[in-house]
């Protein structure tokens, strides 16, 4: 079993996560900003520290003991402007917090983004017209934060990015992978629940095959 610890258990990827860890038997710290938001959820392989994804220290604390490493933050009010003021500084406080370990430092596993994914007109997802303009400042905040990590080779990161549709639904436990290039069912649909998310990252836990690249899940 994994000693997994985990930012963003009380967001709506976050606690998928965090269920399908539990579920799998692992053993999960979810260090979190206010743990009364999960203080229904006991369970005998959960503890729940406080912590900030934004504070190397912090990280550092979290990570320490830990085999893997696993960011679900967001703005944690929707896609609003602490949206922003998070997604890509916490790729570098995260891996400023986890590279002081040294060879005790455990896997980097983070929740990414859709919108860098090549599309199959030989675009990027954020490419298409008549996105809004708050929604692209996201993208590309993950992109930016895909851009640092292709630059650490002293931390083994994943991004996970999920596809262009990621909403609360069913558990399926079936789903396709891609590295760059987003996932799209016989439709033309892009689309994941965002339980299925959680298995992909789970199963990625379990048998790790994108150490320092990113990856996608879709049906
Ligand atoms: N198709 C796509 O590409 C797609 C779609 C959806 C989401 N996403 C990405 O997936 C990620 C998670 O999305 P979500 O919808 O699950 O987000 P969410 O519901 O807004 O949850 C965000 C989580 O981040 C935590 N958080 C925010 N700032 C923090 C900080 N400084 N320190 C510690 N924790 C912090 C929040 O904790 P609090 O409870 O303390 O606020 C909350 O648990 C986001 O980065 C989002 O952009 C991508």
């Amino acid at each position: 079993m994994a000693k997994i610890a985990l930012f963003g258990a009380t967001g709506t990827i976050g606690k998928r996560i965090l269920r399908e860890a539990l579920d799998r038997g692992h053993h999960v710290t979810a260090v979190v900003r206010d743990p009364a938001k999960l203080a229904d959820q006991q369970h005998q392989n959960l503890a729940v520290v406080v912590g900030d994804v934004l504070d190397p220290t912090s990280v550092t604390e979290a990570a320490t003991g830990q085999d893997v490493l696993v960011s679900a933050v967001g703005g944690g009010q929707g896609d609003g402007p602490g949206h922003l003021a998070t997604v890509q500084p916490s790729a570098k406080a995260l891996v400023g917090g986890v590279r002081t370990l040294g060879d005790e430092a455990p896997r980097l596993i983070m929740v990414g983004g859709a919108g860098s994914l090549r599309t199959p007109d030989g675009k990027q997802v954020w490419d298409a017209e008549g996105l809004p303009e708050p929604v692209l400042q996201i993208m590309h905040a993950h992109g930016d934060a895909l851009d640092f990590l292709r630059t650490v080779t002293d931390v083994r990161w994943t991004s996970l990015s999920p596809a262009a549709l990621i909403e609360p639904g069913e558990r399926t436990g079936v789903y396709r992978t891609d590295t760059d290039n987003l996932v799209l069912d016989a439709e033309g649909a892009s689309r994941i629940s965002a339980e299925d998310y959680a298995v992909a990252l789970l199963d990625e836990i379990e048998r790790p095959q994108h150490v320092g690249e990113r990856f996608t899940v879709g049906y």
